[in-house]
């Protein structure tokens, strides 16, 4: 019988495309996925540590593997992904939870093959972080993809931004482009794998340029010509470094979609000055509109952290202000957390709880009637939909994306199998706060 192996994975699309990366370099090994962590015989947990909640379930999770592992020992668990690159993390892991067997980064996963056959070997406890890897690669991966149709795909890894309440940059090392031609030599090969749609991925993806000199503007235009594909979406921007030739891109590639994730994080002058954002209101609301002229019907979704050290009531009144003048189609919100090792974690004036959450609240009450308004707008007119798969809310429904993004639950006549990664027409039915409903128009 084969061995088994489970994948838990926590984080942003980084992380999932890791997990993707993993899960390839153990197929190789042999190994099959199997659904439940506590069955497999490698179970790999993927960490994310951009916020503390993402912390204490990590260590929560840690603390159920105890007795698996102590009734089988031939169990292997193994942590990787961005808590294990803080060196007090490993240490805790290391005095802690002592059952955990393989712990290895985000600058190292094409080790862990190696790790794990000589844990197998010797039984020993294995370790191996790399701080910042100049020569990270994806060579010689065969990731086993989440979907079939859409792909992930890194541009570039690391981040040099060091926004001062963010730990990315300490986890992932520093920013380094992948260069134009392997990024398109991967798509055509996805093309010829039943992928018609990509993600290009990187913490800052307008920062993008590679060694030939090519710019995020350049790559877009490239995978834009790359036959098979049909959609080219991309995460994230920053309103630091996005520029008028890549706004263009909106006008001039067919394949881009007309989608933007643009994270604005404080509408406050003063409070993105103090997170390093190199950016202020007014700066971002002529991309806003440099965007909306460009390409009118884009839309438009956000990251906003809610009580930042020093943020006063007036501060916060202009995130709100921000937030009604783009309108926003969608939004993440976050409430402040302090990162051991981040410059805002030292400052004085941290925020109360009892205040961070009730300008929260009122941040989202704000962000959900824009969003629910917004979605109105769709109702009755039909859109060309991706179909993923039966639908999280309703077993009935199929869900899809438009172009722009939208979460769009619908009926159809047919299985959700043959519809899976096809185009459907849909006519809208029904708008709410974070999804639209329809129906299949077969005409
Ligand atoms: N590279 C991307 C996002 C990375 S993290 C970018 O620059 O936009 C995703 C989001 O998490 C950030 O946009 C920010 O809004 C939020 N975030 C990051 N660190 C945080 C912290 N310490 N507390 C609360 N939210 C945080
Ligand atoms: Fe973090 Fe800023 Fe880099 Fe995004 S750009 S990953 S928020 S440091
Ligand atoms: Fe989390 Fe690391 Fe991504 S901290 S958000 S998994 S880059």
């Amino acid at each position: 019988m084969s061995r088994k192996y489970h994948i838990i994975t926590y984080g942003c699309q980084m992380n999932e495309h890791d997990s993707e990366n993993i899960a390839g370099l153990l197929e190789a090994m042999g190994y099959k996925h199997c659904d439940d962590p506590y069955k497999a015989d490698v179970t790999v947990i993927n960490t994310c540590s951009v916020r503390e909640n993402a912390d204490k379930r990590f260590f929560g999770t840690l603390g159920q593997f105890k007795k698996i592992r102590k009734n089988d020992p031939d169990f292997v668990l193994a942590v990787c992904g961005c808590m294990p690159q803080q060196p007090r993390v490993v240490e805790e892991i290391n005095k802690r939870f002592s059952w955990v067997d393989i712990v290895f980064g985000t600058q190292n996963i094409a080790e862990f093959p190696r790790l794990l056959e000589e844990r197998l070997k010797t039984g020993r406890r294995m370790r191996s972080i790399i701080a910042n890897n100049p020569d990270i690669t994806e060579d010689g991966m065969k990731p086993v993809r989440m979907h079939r149709h859409k792909a992930l795909v890194n541009i570039t890894y690391g981040c040099n931004n060091f926004c001062t309440y963010c730990i990315v940059p300490y986890t992932r090392g520093r920013e380094k482009s992948r260069a134009l031609p392997d990024i398109c030599k991967e798509i055509k090969g996805l093309v010829s794998e039943g992928v018609i749609e990509v993600m290009l991925l990187g913490q800052n993806v307008d920062s993008y340029r590679d060694a030939a000199g090519n710019t995020f503007a350049d790559l877009i235009k490239a995978v834009n010509e790359i036959e098979g594909i049909e959609r080219i979406r991309f995460m994230t921007s920053h309103p630091r470094d996005i520029s008028d030739d890549m706004i263009e891109c909106f006008k001039t590639c067919d394949k881009l979609c007309h989608n933007i994730h643009l994270p604005v994080q404080s509408g406050s002058d003063r409070i993105l000055k103090r997170m390093n954002r190199h950016y202020d209101r007014e700066q971002y609301l002529t991309i806003v509109d440099k965007l909306r002229k460009v390409c009118p019907d884009i839309t438009i979704s956000t990251d906003i952290i809610v009580g930042f050290p020093g943020e006063t009531e007036e501060d916060f009144e202009e995130t709100l202000d921000i937030a009604r003048k783009v309108r926003y189609d969608s939004a993440f919100t976050f409430i402040y957390s302090p990162r051991e090792g981040t410059p805002a974690a030292k400052f004085e004036d941290q925020i109360p709880d009892e205040v961070c959450h009730e300008r929260f609240d009122r941040l989202v009450d704000v962000m959900n009637t824009i969003s629910f308004e917004k979605n109105q707008e769709y109702k009755g007119n039909i859109y060309e939909v991706i179909a993923e798969g039966i639908s999280d809310k309703d077993d009935k429904a199929i869900s899809g994306r438009t172009d722009g993004f939208k979460l769009v639950n619908f009926t159809t006549d047919k299985a959700p199998e043959e519809l899976k990664g096809r185009k459907v027409k849909v006519r809208i039915t029904e708008s709410k706060t974070f999804s639209l409903e329809g129906i299949e128009v077969t005409e």
